[in-house]
């Protein structure tokens, strides 16, 4: 093991404090996931009151657990009481875990995770929830990139049990066990993979969006008509075009031409001038009300 390294290859306890920086979608779920899990968490975000916001969404979240009868009133009190929003970075001192889900831009994840080496202990394990970026790049800005890995975690992460666990470059094997570890205790199922564009399956999954919407180009089919051929003829819970629409057009593209780029721009991963429009439009999907299909109040979905 190298500089940086650290030497406990179990799954950090349920007694140390894990951090969770940035409070949106992927923040608020990670945060979910380790708060039950047992973990004292601390929630951390850039835009003032943000951090505060997410706690409150968290406890509504675990609310409706309890109504459900997936969670007893009991745990869910002893979880709000373990979960704090941060005002700052210096509040994650006593982090053992720290996962980042912050904006998906180089810079600005390499300036955090500067920032963040001055706060934290030697040997805190320190994460990226990355979808698209290189690991080892984020890495490259640190004193100790040996306990750097990815934790790349799905949408909703309380719910998708998929975890990749990425080892950079640079990452010890250790760093990478523990990781792995860790997440494995907290119900998930992970799975590890070295640090390639797109990892396992964001990469899998371009030539799948990307097939399907040259078939659509080409005049071959219309969406409605994949789609329902590939979920109730080829097994897949959802088609490519229903499935990016509720993913976001502007998301999707985005991982693409990540992708694509990272590969030299190897045209197997070549982004599609469809989406592209649909992106420009501002037609992004489900959130704006109208993606590849209209969605809403009265909304007629087209037929296959
Ligand atoms: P989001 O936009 O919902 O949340 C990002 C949060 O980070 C915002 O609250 C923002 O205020 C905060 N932030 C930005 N810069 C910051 C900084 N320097 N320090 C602290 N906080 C900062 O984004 P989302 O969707 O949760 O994505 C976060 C990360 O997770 C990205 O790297 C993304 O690629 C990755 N990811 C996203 C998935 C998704 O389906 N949304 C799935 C898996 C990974």
């Amino acid at each position: 093991t190298g500089r940086g390294s650290v030497t406990m290859e179990k799954a950090i306890g349920r007694d140390r404090t894990v951090a969770v920086v940035g409070s949106g979608t992927m923040g608020q779920g990670i945060a979910q996931v380790a708060l039950v899990a047992g973990h004292p968490v601390r929630l951390y975000d850039s835009a003032p009151g943000r951090a505060a916001e997410a706690v409150a969404a968290i406890g509504a979240r675990l609310d409706r657990l309890v109504e459900k009868g997936r969670l007893d009133a009991a745990a869910r009190e002893d979880a709000a009481g373990r979960l704090h929003a941060a005002g700052e970075l210096a509040e994650l001192a006593d982090a053992a875990l720290v996962v980042e889900a912050i904006v998906e831009d180089l810079t600005v994840k390499r300036g955090l995770f500067a920032a963040l080496e001055e706060v934290v202990a030697d040997d805190a394990l320190l994460a990226t929830n990355t979808s698209s970026l290189s690991v080892t790049a984020i890495a490259g800005a640190l004193r100790l990139p040996g306990r750097f890995v990815g934790l790349h975690f799905f949408n909703p992460a309380p719910l998708l049990p998929l975890v990749e666990v990425v080892r950079g470059f640079a990452s010890d094997e250790s760093a990478a066990t523990r990781a792995y570890e860790t997440v494995k205790a907290w119900g998930k199922t992970p799975v590890r993979c070295a640090d390639t564009p797109g990892f396992i399956v964001n990469r899998i999954a371009r030539p799948f969006y990307a097939e399907a919407f040259r078939v659509y180009e080409e005049g071959a089919a219309d969406p409605a008509t994949i789609d329902a051929a590939l979920s109730e003829c080829g097994g897949f819970r959802m088609g490519p075009f229903e499935l990016t629409d509720l993913i976001g057009q502007d998301v999707n593209e985005a991982v693409t031409r990540s992708v694509w780029e990272s590969f030299f721009q190897d045209p197997k991963f070549t982004p599609s001038l469809a989406q592209r429009r649909l992106v420009e439009s501002g037609r992004l999907g489900r959130k704006t009300g109208h993606g590849w299909y209209p969605y809403g109040e009265g909304a007629e979905r087209p037929r296959p």
